[in-house]
């Protein structure tokens, strides 16, 4: 089993062009379903949870082909609407596929996705939309079998602006023949990628980026080539980087306007920042401070992918800072180990109070889930010492060579087995 083996304290500096969005290639991957004709994305990163969809895009008969970060998939042939449960266990996001196989194929099978490593992820809302488009699904026995037979476009609402059930019933609508209203929409950048690819293949889709998304279904789609956007907490977790370890970096591929709720935290912390079209710089020299504080919300309020990440950051600064979590039940799984690293991290339920040691210090950690394992590296780029971060798998779900980026800019970071 491979870790990082990290030593902090070099100061972060140059230029990193940042990979397509992982949570915006997934759902958009699912869509490449819906089209029966070959789709062309660029920009997709490779990534475990990449590799994971294409596996699950082949074993329905798809032919799903990667050449760098430009890939194919030709869904002319898909045959099979069901979805084993070993590929469903390997990736929870896999529930995206029920509305693209409904919408397409008008017939969805799939195990239950279940918990993971965030505490309960419920999909009743997921289910809740699809059924008021029309669809009958049975839950039985941890599997779920859906029939779209009698899909028919409708207003539907959403009582959470869940980012996966607004990408489900965007996805389920474009088989429904009529006018589907999303209300209670989430307005995340990903949802207004995802409407812009099919835009490209020629549905009439508009409202993405507001909580009203209005789909006009039931018309065959065409083939779209698409380029995915920047990963945005990607970038987050680079600026943090940057912010913990001190140094300058450009960081290019992703909208700032995207990542607003995230730059005026650094800001307060006392890091420079300069924007421009696809780029931030930001500059930092001295330990972080503490800020107001951070309650992660749906969008454009504080990203819950980028709360470990910022913590880790600030847990190494000097000053108090409060976190609530509101998103997510099992968040706060990497605290103990940021505690292991000499973090001062108070738990009380959905509250986190961090108060900056001045520095943190090297230990043997380890990942506990995606983001989680980002934030440690983090803290270890700012930490005295040297840091083993382990369980990468965790990280390579959703950061393409973090450790090779990463020392480009100037850390001192290696994989060692
Ligand atoms: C969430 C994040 C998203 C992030 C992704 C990966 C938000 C709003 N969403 O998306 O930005 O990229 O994780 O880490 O921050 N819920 C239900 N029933 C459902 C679906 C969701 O109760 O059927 C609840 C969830 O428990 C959660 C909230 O709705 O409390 C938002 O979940 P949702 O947006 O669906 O999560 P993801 O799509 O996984």
């Amino acid at each position: 089993m491979s870790c990082y083996e990290i030593t902090g304290g070099c100061p972060l500096s140059g230029s990193l062009a940042v990979h397509g969005a992982k949570n915006s290639v997934l759902p958009i991957l699912a869509a490449c379903l819906l089209v029966p004709g070959q789709c062309v994305l660029h920009n997709v990163p490779n990534l475990s949870d990449v590799s994971a969809t294409l596996d699950i895009l082949r074993l329905l008969g798809c032919r799903a082909d990667r050449e760098g970060d430009t890939v194919t998939v030709d869904a002319s042939a898909l045959s099979r609407s069901d979805i084993p449960e070993h590929l469903m266990r390997e990736m929870r996001s896999s529930v995206i596929f029920l509305g693209a196989l409904l919408a397409r194929l008008g017939r969805a099978e799939l195990s239950y996705p279940g918990g993971c490593e965030l505490g309960p992820r419920p999909i009743d809302l997921h289910l809740s939309a699809l059924r008021a488009l029309g669809a009958a699904i049975l839950e039985e026995q941890g599997a779920l079998v859906c029939e779209g037979g009698r899909l028919q476009g409708r207003e539907l609402c959403l009582s959470i602006p869940s980012v996966g059930a607004t990408e489900n019933a965007m996805l389920a609508a474009c088989g429904c023949p009529g006018l589907t209203t999303i209300i209670g929409a989430a307005q995340e950048p990903e949802i207004v990628d995802l409407q812009e690819f099919l835009r490209a293949a020629g549905v009439q889709v508009s409202g993405a980026g507001t909580p009203a998304v209005f789909v006009r279904g039931g018309t065959p789609l065409r083939p779209a080539e698409y380029r995915v956007m920047g990963d945005r907490i990607a970038a987050a977790t680079y600026l943090c980087g940057a912010a913990a370890a001190t140094g300058e970096v450009e960081i290019t591929g992703v909208n700032p306007d995207t990542l607003t709720a995230v730059l005026v935290c650094l800001e307060e912390a006392g890091c420079t920042l300069h924007t421009g079209p696809d780029r931030m710089v930001l500059a930092c020299s001295a330990p972080l401070k503490g800020i107001a504080p951070v309650r992660t919300a749906p969008y454009p309020g504080f990203p819950t992918d980028a709360q470990a990440i910022l913590m880790a950051a600030l847990a190494g600064g000097e000053g108090a800072t409060l976190f609530v979590e509101n998103i997510f039940d099992s968040r706060y799984r990497h605290v103990d180990e940021l505690r292991r690293m000499g973090a001062d991290i108070q738990l009380a339920g959905r509250a986190a109070m961090v108060s900056g040691v001045g520095r943190l210090h090297g230990a043997a950690v380890r990942s506990t889930d995606l983001r989680g394992g980002a934030a440690l590296v983090v803290a270890a780029l700012g930490a005295e010492g040297t840091t083993q971060v382990s369980e990468l798998h965790h990280i390579r779900r959703g950061y393409q060579e973090l450790d090779r980026n990463l020392r480009a800019l100037g850390a001192d970071i290696r994989e060692i087995p």
